[in-house]
C-alpha cells in the first residue's frame, strides 16, 4: 500500500508491536487522542457560527484569561481519555492540579500519563487563525494499582514515550512520535479520516526562518538580541525571514518544514520566559530531536531538564540543527 493511502489507524496497527514496551495501551491512547482531536476540531472549524468565540471570564492556574475554546477542549480531551479509561493520570495547562483517574472496573491499572496543551495559541482563536493541541506521554514511575502521584509528571522530557500535536490549520494534521521518527497525517474532513501525508519529517539541517515575538526585543538579553541582529544582517544567506504566528505549534509546524529556529526567551521581565515546560517545551522539543532537530533552554537540553512543579516555565529555544547551534554561540557569550 502506497503511504499516501494508508490511515492512521491502519498505520497505528502496524506500528503497534515496534513499539518496545508493546502492550496495546499505547496504540489505544493515541487511538484515543486521534478521536479527541476530531472532536475539537469539528468544534474550532464552527467556532465562528456558534456563541463559542471569546473568553470564558474565568482565569486559569497560569494567569491567563481562558478562552470558550481552550475550556471546551480542556473537556473534550479530559473526557475522551477518561472514558476510555487508559491512562491513570492527565495533567492539563488549563487544570489547577493532575487528575487521577480509577473506576470499580480498573483499579489504577494503566501505565501512561497524558500532559496535555489543550488549545495552543488563544490568541489566535477570535481571528481565525491556525491553533493546535499539544500531547505528551509518559509510563508512570509509581506501580500499577496505586493512584498516580505528582512524581509520575514531574519526569524530564526524555523519559517520554510518546509526544505530538494536532494542528487546525487550512488543513488538520496530527503529527506524532513515539521515539522512532515524526510521521504526520492530515484529516480528510469529508470522511473523518487521517491519512498518511508526511511520512518520517525533518527538520532541513539549516533554514532561513526565525520566530520570536520581536515585539519584546528591549527586554531581551544581550546574547538573543545580537543573535536577532546577526538573523538580520545582510551576508551569505542573511538577511532571514522573520514568521511569527503566535501558535508555538503552527510555528514550530512551519519551521519543521521549511527551515527555522522558533525562540521564547526570558526576559528582564518574565525571568522563566512564557512556556510551559511540560505541556509545550517537553513535547515539542521531543518532537525536534526525533526530526533532526534541537530544542534548548538556554544552555541546556530542554529533555534533560528536571520539572520541579507541573505548571513550571522555560526558555525555548528550537528547530533546525544549525541554527540553534549558532544561537548557542551567542547565549553563551554572555554567560
Ligand atoms: P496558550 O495559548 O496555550 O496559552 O499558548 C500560548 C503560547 C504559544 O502558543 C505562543 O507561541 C506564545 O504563547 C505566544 O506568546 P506571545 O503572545 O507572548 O508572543
Ligand atoms: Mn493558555
Ligand atoms: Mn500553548
Ligand atoms: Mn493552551
Amino acid at each position: 500500500m502506497s503511504t499516501k493511502n494508508r490511515t492512521l489507524g491502519e498505520y497505528i496497527i502496524e506500528n503497534q508491536n515496534s513499539f518496545k514496551y508493546s502492550s496495546g495501551e499505547l496504540s489505544k491512547l493515541i487511538n484515543a487522542i486521534r478521536l479527541a482531536a476530531k472532536v475539537v476540531n469539528h468544534e474550532v472549524n464552527k467556532a465562528g457560527l456558534v456563541d463559542i468565540l471569546g473568553a470564558a471570564g474565568e482565569t486559569n492556574i497560569q494567569g491567563e484569561d481562558q478562552q470558550k475554546l481552550d475550556v471546551l477542549a480542556n473537556e473534550k480531551f479530559i473526557q475522551t481519555l477518561t472514558n476510555r479509561e487508559i491512562v491513570c493520570g492527565i495533567a492539563s495547562e488549563e487544570e489547577d492540579d493532575f487528575i487521577s483517574i480509577n473506576s470499580n472496573d480498573n483499579q489504577h491499572q494503566n501505565k501512561y500519563v497524558v500532559l496535555i496543551d489543550p488549545l495552543d495559541g488563544s490568541s489566535n482563536i477570535d481571528v481565525n487563525v491556525s491553533v493546535g493541541t499539544i500531547f505528551s506521554i509518559y509510563r508512570r514511575i509509581t506501580p500499577v494499582g496505586t493512584p498516580v502521584t505528582l512524581e509520575d509528571f514531574l519526569q524530564p522530557g526524555k523519559n517520554q514515550v510518546a509526544a505530538g500535536y494536532v494542528v487546525y490549520g487550512t488543513s488538520t494534521m496530527l503529527v506524532y512520535t513515539t521515539g522512532d521518527g515524526v510521521n504526520g497525517f492530515t484529516l480528510n474532513p469529508a470522511i473523518g479520516t487521517f491519512y498518511l501525508s508526511h511520512p518520517n519529517m525533518k527538520f532541513p539541517e539549516d533554514g532561513r526562518i526565525y520566530s520570536v515575538n520581536e515585539g519584546n526585543y528591549i527586554h531581551f538579553h544581550q546574547g538573543v538580541k545580537d543573535y536577532i541582529k546577526y538573523c538580520q544582517e545582510e551576508e551569505g544567506d542573511r538577511p532571514y525571514t522573520s514568521r511569527y504566528i503566535g501558535s508555538l505549534v503552527s510555528d514550530f509546524h512551519r519551521n519543521m518544514i521549511k527551515g527555522g529556529i522558533y525562540m521564547y526567551p526570558k526576559s528582564s521581565v518574565t525571568e522563566e520566559g512564557k512556556l510551559r515546560l511540560l505541556y509545550e517545551c517537553n513535547p515539542m522539543a521531543f518532537l525536534a530531536e526525533q526530526a533532526n532537530g534541537l530544542a534548548i533552554g538556554g544552555k541546556t537540553r530542554i529533555l534533560d531538564v528536571q520539572p520541579k512543579e507541573l505548571h513550571q516555565r522555560i526558555p525555548f529555544f528550537c528547530g533546525s540543527r544549525n541554527m540553534v547551534l549558532k544561537l548557542q554561540e551567542f547565549l553563551t557569550k554572555y554567560h
